[in-house]
């Protein structure tokens, strides 16, 4: 209850002492539970306002009414009083002048706290080898081009020239999206395989010429161990034109190993066999650990297994049957030439960092990824 100001039984200084004692105490009281500028607006209102403001009722109470030989008396009280409310309602603003600073205060930035950390994400090494070499074929003027990870059993191998019961597509090898027995096997969906079926979709999309690689991730039934995965990542590359050559396949592939590898490396190129490619190759790069010596530190290489060379890529010209299935987009066998070549990207990563374990690339370990970010 906020106090009043009573009338006065009678003008004794007995009695005026004790009045005067009850407003000071509750002066003091309600002065104490002000906590900010609108509690001090409403203290100051209740005792200074000139309406009806507790020292308005002194004077009207107190004052005029006191006979005139108490006149002096209780003068001098209402003024001490009025002194001492008008003292309380200053020191009152102060208070709550600095209870607003220091709600301001904490609200401030402190720029000497320690900031929030916050990680930065950085590419997985074998992305940033995919990224590498794919930039090494871009410089060549590739552009990049990606296909679906579910393929269709035509583009991922007959399309590819693969022969109907060629058995890479054995479950061995392939694997294969459940109950799609009813469908015709061309549309049968499988984890791709191989990056390969993303030439022959970019072809019936775009005319020749057209200069593309290919970055992607593949599948086979393969079970985990160091050096394979049922899941890898592979690089793959086109080139269509009229009257490319296997010199244009040489040329770009040894230009493309010593801009990812060094200048110093040698490229070699041993036949091999792939449906869609005739004739086909494998390419080796010399040894860029012990520079093709097969000793590094009078030791037997381990990542050339001492032949100084180590198997890179798959490579050839592209086979004309491969051609077939796109000659109505102006891939005419006839007419034009091409050569492609597809890489494992997870393989050059291990060799590039001299990782001896490829699960160590998939366990994501931060530990073990960090060193390469
Ligand atoms: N697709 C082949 C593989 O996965 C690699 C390859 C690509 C070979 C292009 C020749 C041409 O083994």
């Amino acid at each position: 209850m906020a106090y009043t100001v009573s009338k006065l039984k009678d003008f004794s200084p007995a009695t005026l002492e004790k009045a005067a004692e009850k407003l000071l105490q509750a002066l003091e009281d309600e002065s104490a539970a002000i906590k900010n500028e609108s509690d001090w607006k409403a203290f100051r209102d209740h005792w200074m306002a000139s309406k009806d403001g507790v020292l308005t009722s002194l004077n009207d109470l107190w004052l005029k009414a006191a006979p005139k030989d108490a006149k002096r008396d209780v003068g001098q009280r209402v003024n001490e009083l009025k002194k001492r409310v008008e003292q309380a309602v200053d020191g009152a603003r102060q208070k709550a002048e600095r209870a607003a600073d220091s709600q301001s205060e904490s609200d401030r930035l402190d720029i000497t706290l320690p900031g929030i950390q916050r990680l930065v994400g950085a590419e997985h090494p074998i992305i940033k080898t995919s990224n590498e070499m794919v930039a090494v074929f871009r410089d060549l003027g590739y552009s990049v081009q990606e296909g679906p990870e579910i393929e269709t059993d035509y583009y991922n191998f007959e399309s590819l020239n693969f022969p109907p019961n060629h058995p890479a597509r054995d479950t061995q090898d392939t694997l294969f999206i459940a109950n799609q027995g009813s469908k015709p096997l061309r549309q049968q969906l499988l984890l791709r395989t191989h990056t390969s079926p993303v030439q022959i979709r970019t072809m019936e999309r775009l005319k020749p010429p057209i200069r593309i690689v290919i970055p992607g991730r593949v599948y086979r039934n393969d079970p985990p161990d160091a050096s394979h995965s049922p899941m890898f990542h592979q690089i793959e590359g086109l080139a269509v034109d009229t009257n490319i050559t296997f010199g244009d396949l040489k040329g770009t592939l040894d230009h493309a190993m010593k801009a990812f590898f060094g200048s110093s490396v040698k490229t070699s190129f041993r036949p091999s066999f792939f449906p869609f490619t005739e004739p086909s190759a494998e390419m080796l790069v010399s040894c860029f650990v012990c520079g093709g010596s097969g000793r590094r530190d009078s030791e037997p290489c381990r990542p050339c297994k001492q032949t100084g060379w180590i198997e890179i890529l798959g490579c050839g010209m592209v086979d004309p049957n491969v051609f077939e299935f796109v000659k109505d987009n102006g891939y005419d066998p006839a007419k034009v030439s091409g050569f492609a070549f597809g890489m494992g990207a997870d393989r050059i990563a291990l060799l590039k960092y001299g990782v001896d374990d490829l699960q160590l690339f998939f366990q994501n370990d931060v530990r073990f990824l960090r060193q390469f970010a």
